[in-house]
């Protein structure tokens, strides 16, 4: 097929009265299609469900190391519980802090942190005119909508292949109201992109004009992969000792997509400063998380091996949903020259670049036909996409059937905000 902008007035014509055919008879299905959210489909939850029967069923309340995990107590957590983070994350159990059921709750608490008593003994946020930080676009709405509770400034950095555009970060940084940066180094949300080694490298060696910059390293998709290749992220912490920047960076990660998103188990890994300070902040906010549901998680997953191989799992009911997506944007919208795409090794989107001003439109009449999408523009700041460019595809929650309908339905309302914008 030619690309658009190649045909002649009357070869678009014909296009546009084609698509515009089959989108009519889309909707006059009556579909009702939800891919607005990253969340693991009901066959995944169930499989779950089925390896944490027996960790249900166990009357043993006592972590290994004696202690009654009912009662309250070890806020930093159960240490088998630390030391798994700990494996996974590559740092020590003396600096991970397991939490609740949500890593967001513990961003925004840290956030909060900052905002309200400041972190390595420098003003608190509230306290200046103004606070910067760096968002990486196209990113994850909630980690914006939480800068944006606060008030904080946020300031648009592209991504690419190999993570966020570095030069634009280095200069950035150069100004003390930059305090910040939400990364999620591996699998992006939304691109499936992997930070380079380079750019850790490069992050790793920053040395920012605000000495409480703090990096949001939201390893969020550390080990979901689709394919038993994995993507490569150097580990942040060993970048950083090189440089003696180690308090610049703050992780955080779940099992919310290993386990259950709504009663799994959380974790910060953080250096010594900067657990010292979280875990004085906690002692007045928290007497301690879910120790319960740390022992069950501990028991169902001893190690990052048992981890690694419920993640096989969950890429075997994954791989063929992606897949779908894929092969109908490839067929669809391959060569048309109005959409862009990345085929990403894991994570839980696919993030589809069209036409500069046709993003919405195109998100407007899925809407139309009954499927709905991540809001348009959410995947930047104050949900204001400047181009108007960039659509979330969340293929994990739908059945194979409903996702090879919607990125039809999605591919036809692409080229049709496409015709209407060459037009
Ligand atoms: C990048 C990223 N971070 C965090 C979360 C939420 O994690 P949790 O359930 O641990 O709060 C998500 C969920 O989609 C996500 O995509």
């Amino acid at each position: 097929m030619k690309q658009l902008n190649e045909m002649t007035r009357e070869e678009l014509a014909a296009f546009a009265a084609e698509t515009q055919a089959r989108y009519d008879e889309f909707k006059s299905r009556g579909l009702t299609i939800d891919m607005s959210r990253g969340k693991p489909g009901p066959e995944q939850l169930d499989m779950a469900q089925a390896d944490f029967a027996p960790a249900f069923a166990v009357t043993d309340y006592k972590s290994k190391s004696g202690f009654d995990c009912r009662n309250y107590g070890l806020l930093a957590g159960i240490d088998e519980a630390k030391e798994l983070f700990a494996e996974l994350l590559g740092v020590e159990p003396k600096n991970i802090i397991v939490g609740g059921n949500a890593s967001l709750e513990l961003m925004f608490s840290f956030i909060a942190q900052c905002y309200t008593h400041g972190i390595g003994g420098c003003t608190p946020w509230c306290k200046l005119d103004k606070v910067k930080f760096i968002a990486v676009v196209p990113g994850y709405d909630r980690h914006f909508g939480i800068a944006e509770y606060f008030g904080i400034e946020m300031v648009n950095v592209p991504i690419n292949e190999n993570g966020p555009d570095m030069d634009m970060v280095e200069e950035l940084v150069k100004d003390p109201a930059v305090k910040g940066m939400f990364c999620v180094p591996k699998y992006s949300n939304p691109d499936g992109y992997t930070y380079s080694a380079e750019t850790v490298e490069r992050l790793a060696k920053m040395q920012p004009a605000a000495k409480d910059f703090r990096v949001i390293w939201d390893n969020a998709y550390i080990i979901h992969d689709l394919y038993d290749t994995s993507d490569e992220l150097v580990n942040i912490f060993d970048a950083a000792e090189k440089y003696g920047t180690q308090d610049h960076f703050v992780e955080f990660c779940s099992t919310s997509k290993i386990t259950f998103p709504g009663a799994g188990i959380s974790a910060i890994a953080a250096s010594d400063a900067n657990i010292k300070e979280i875990l004085e902040r906690l002692t007045i906010q928290i007497i301690s998380y879910d120790k319960m549901n740390q022992l069950r998680h501990a028991k169902v997953f001893p190690d990052v091996a048992a981890l690694k191989a419920e993640m096989k799992k969950h890429a075997a009911i994954l791989r063929p949903k992606f897949e779908a997506v894929l092969s109908v944007l490839d067929e669809e919208l391959g060569g048309l020259g109005i959409a862009s795409w990345h085929k990403p090794n894991g994570g839980y989107f696919i993030s589809l670049n069209v036409n500069t001003g046709s993003a919405k439109y195109a998100g407007q009449l899925c809407k139309d036909a009954g499927l709905t999408l991540t809001g348009v523009g959410a995947t930047f700041p104050y949900k204001n996409d400047p181009d108007d460019r960039n659509i979330r595809i969340a293929p994990s929650y739908p059945s194979v059937e409903d996702l090879k309908a919607s990125a039809e339905l999605l591919c036809i309302a692409v080229k049709l905000a496409a015709v209407k914008e060459l037009s």
